[in-house]
């Protein structure tokens, strides 16, 4: 498809921590597929040639907390870091910085606030696996600034799917002014199940009661447990070896067919407390595709490859709107 030249490029990525260091637990032919639709899409990207890359992320307590949880916020530092000591070995990346671009976020920022959409606002970002993981597979040079902006997909109550989508059409118009060729990446999803406590409910296990002192106080307490994240994914191993009902391949198609067709009401009539019961507490990250959509105008696009991966306890997959 031809989109306008703003837009040099746009993708949705899933960022399963299984893309880190666990590449052994899938079936190799499944392997095999991923590696060849990330191939593609980093293909995509290069051919793209963008000046910068404005990623529609969500953070996982690492920079906001239930302290300070903004709906939506943007990240103006002139440089962001990542990923934090713990998460080094198994995203098997060098903490180091990434750039960023003032200038272009501040715009971003304003516009944002004059449509009505109230960012909060940070300097310097840090990325763990929302944004390194697209980095990782779309991006591997890492040499793009990067304007990343925040959606709360974890802390309750949530930004409604329709506002993201319509942020998202917002955020279309300021793209659409600056003179910069952009490469848009939606970072989340689809169905998950990731091991976090819930606001409201009992605390079931030490592992609960570690994760619930990080979402009050975030870097403070993961120095206190550095083994909390590590501790999540034993879990996630543990769940995806004794359940198979752990990734909703039916629901993560459904979202792929409406981003494909452009459907964004199918997207925007979605209630969060819905989509738990049915894709997880992860499922409300599809709130940054729905933000992708409303940026590309509801357009056409391609589901580069999907793979259910039930080691990982994720659907993995690359959806682009190819230029
Ligand atoms: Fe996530």
């Amino acid at each position: 498809m031809s989109i306008a030249s703003r837009i040099a490029s746009a993708f949705a990525m899933t960022h399963t921590p299984g893309l880190g260091n666990r590449w052994s637990e899938p079936p190799a032919d499944q392997v095999e597929r991923m590696k060849k639709g990330f191939d593609e899409g980093r293909r995509q990207l290069a051919a793209s040639k963008p000046d910068l890359i404005i990623a529609l992320i969500n953070d996982h307590f690492d920079m906001y907390t239930l302290s300070n949880m903004p709906a939506l916020s943007i990240a103006v530092g002139t440089e962001h870091f990542g990923p934090p000591a713990d998460s080094e070995a198994w995203l098997e990346m060098k903490r180091r910085s990434f750039p960023g671009n003032y200038d272009y976020a501040m715009d971003i920022y304003r516009d944002s606030i004059e449509a009505g959409f109230d960012l909060g606002r940070s300097g310097s970002a840090e990325f763990v696996h929302n944004m390194l993981m697209p980095l990782r597979f779309l991006r591997p040079e890492m040499d793009l600034p990067i304007v990343p902006v925040f959606m709360n997909c974890f802390a309750p109550p949530l930004p409604r799917v329709e506002r993201a989508h319509a942020f998202g059409r917002a955020l279309r118009k300021t793209i659409d002014r600056r003179p910069e060729r952009v490469c848009l990446i939606a970072s989340g999803g689809l169905s998950h199940w990731p091991p976090y406590p819930r606001e409201g409910r009992p605390l079931k296990d030490d592992l609960d009661r570690i994760m619930w002192e990080v979402f009050n106080h975030g870097s403070q307490v993961r120095a206190k447990y550095p083994q909390a994240r590590s501790l999540v994914h034993e879990r996630e191993k543990e769940m995806a070896a004794e359940r198979s009902d752990l990734v909703n391949a039916p629901w993560d198609r459904e979202v792929l067919r409406a981003m494909e067709q452009g459907d964004s009401k199918a997207l925007c009539v979605m209630e969060h407390d819905a989509i738990e019961p049915v894709a997880g507490s992860g499922g409300s990250e599809v709130l940054m595709w729905a933000a992708l959509m409303g940026a590309m105008n509801d357009g056409p696009g391609k589901t580069l490859f999907y793979e259910a991966v039930m080691p990982w306890m994720g659907g993995v997959t690359v959806f682009s709107y190819d230029t």
